[in-house]
């Protein structure tokens, strides 16, 4: 098979975002627009895959720098046959070469892989039929239905835009040919650009056949020129993703109000309630039950563990059966063992947790180990941190924490001490006993509240 090489046109200015960020680094569910198109690309493992920028300087190159991709400028910007000119010294002409758009980000790999397969050293297409095809180029085919020309919407005939098949301007063209249909194209158009849709007409006066392939779905080839276009882009996307979710049988409250930015994957019987995000990768068990409106990124959930409401979590493993929420934080770092219980106001970070412990209310745990079955009681504190260092707390199994306790870093608490209520432990408390620290109550008797001086 012929080496592929993938172009990807990304210079434009994106004028109607009216934001100084390029609009390709706009973000479509959590990932940069020309991300999505990379990643895509990827998929198809070309050769070489070459990046048009131009707007933004090296903003663009320097967001994508994690890809093996070659970034040309294009300066200034005369139209997309002048876009594609600028990666033609770098393609190698015994090779097809594909054109996508950095605000194109929803292309699948499915539908650029039938244009591969139609490709076989023609001309490949990628067109849509559309029930309004306003602004888009048409696709002008003869009496036997043979594709002709691709006419700008600005220089098309009135019976020219009756036309609703479209140019997605993807396309698929052997390197070689697209090196002198490109170094030929004029720019005596209603737009004085460069249009890399002229070479079609070039194609077909050399005889070369025009294939035409259809995406598996409209939104595959939507670009994005504004913010309100992201915005209906995305909901598309969010539908698209949760409908795959639904037929994997996980139970969504509401498939319109969840937001996946990233990977998520479920076992079965999981059920998301409504205005939860997903971050990055995450892992939810079989029968996870997650509360309304929780983020949860990079994280794996235990099977049968119920998140709460309002509940955060970033960078975590939390093992089977643990309750969580509502309203707890679990920060980077942290590490829950089986049936663990995390309440209301509770922070844990950088810490693990072994199994049947809890900490139920209004807490701060940091740089902590604990051991199984303790106990934190409200309003615990780890002072993890002297103004300079972090320092661990190590408490161990069986313990009990009284309530408002501050356990001054570092620290150990031995297996199965008790900490009176209220105290602040500065050294370590012995295994097995009751430690304490707290001033002595004393009642002064007949004492009077003072009144307000006349
Ligand atoms: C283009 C097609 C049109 C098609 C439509 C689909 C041409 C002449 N027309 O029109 O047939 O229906 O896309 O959306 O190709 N770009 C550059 N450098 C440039 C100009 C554009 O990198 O000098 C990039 C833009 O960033 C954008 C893409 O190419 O991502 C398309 O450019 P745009 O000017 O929006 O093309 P359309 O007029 O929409
Ligand atoms: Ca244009």
């Amino acid at each position: 098979m012929t080496t592929l090489n993938i172009v990807i046109l990304a210079a434009g200015k994106g004028t109607r975002m009216y934001s100084e960020k390029p609009k390709v680094l706009h973000r479509l569910a959590g990932k940069p627009l020309l991300q999505h198109v990379l990643d895509c690309a990827t998929e198809l493992k070309p050769k070489q895959v070459c990046v048009i920028y131009g707007h933004g300087g090296e903003m663009v190159p320097k967001a994508m720098q994690q890809y093996v991709a070659r970034f040309v400028i294009q300066e200034p910007q005369l139209g997309t046959g002048h876009a594609l000119q600028q990666a033609m010294p770098h393609l190698d002409s015994d090779s097809l070469t594909m054109v996508l758009y950095g605000d194109v980000p929803l292309i699948q790999h499915s539908t650029l892989h039938q244009m591969v397969q139609a490709g076989n050293n023609g001309l490949v297409l990628l067109t849509v039929h559309l029930a309004n095809p306003t602004g888009y180029g048409r696709i002008v085919r003869d009496s036997k239905g043979d594709v002709l020309c691709i006419v700008e919407e600005k220089d098309a005939t009135p019976e020219q835009r009756d036309i609703r098949e479209v140019n997605t301007g993807i396309l698929l063209a052997p390197t070689e040919s697209l090196q002198a249909w490109l170094a030929k194209l004029q720019n005596n158009n209603s737009q004085g650009e460069y249009y890399l849709t002229d070479i079609v007409s070039m194609a077909v006066k050399q005889g070369m056949v025009v294939h035409t392939v259809q995406p598996s779905h409209e939104w595959e080839i939507h670009g994005i020129n504004s913010k309100s276009q992201l915005a209906v882009l995305e909901r598309t996307w969010q539908l698209v993703t949760a409908s795959r979710l639904l037929v994997q049988g996980v139970t969504l409250a509401d498939p319109s109000r969840i937001d996946i930015r990233g990977k998520l994957t479920c076992g079965h019987d999981v059920e998301i309630d409504v205005g939860c995000i997903f971050e990055g990768q995450v892992n939810l068990g079989d029968k996870v039950r997650v509360g309304a409106y929780s983020v949860i990124r990079n994280a794996n959930i235990g099977e049968g563990t119920e998140i709460l409401p309002y509940s955060h979590i970033d960078s975590s493993e939390v093992s089977a059966n643990c309750h969580i929420g509502p309203y707890a934080r679990l920060r980077p770092g942290t590490k829950l063992n089986d049936e663990v219980h995390i309440g209301n106001f509770v922070e844990v970070k950088n810490s693990e947790i072994a199994a049947y412990s809890k900490a139920n209310h209004l807490s701060y745990i940091g740089d902590s180990t604990i051991g199984s079955r303790v106990n934190v009681g409200a309003g615990t504190i780890t002072c993890n941190y002297d103004g300079a260092n972090k320092h661990r707390t190590i408490i161990e199994d069986d313990v009990f924490i009284g309530s408002n306790t501050q356990l001054v870093a570092p620290v150990t608490v031995g297996k199965g001490a008790t900490i009176g209520a209220g105290s602040t432990i500065t050294r370590d408390a012995p295994a097995g006993e009751l430690t304490l620290s707290r001033g002595k109550q004393t009642t002064i008797k007949g004492w009077k509240r003072p009144m307000k001086a006349k």
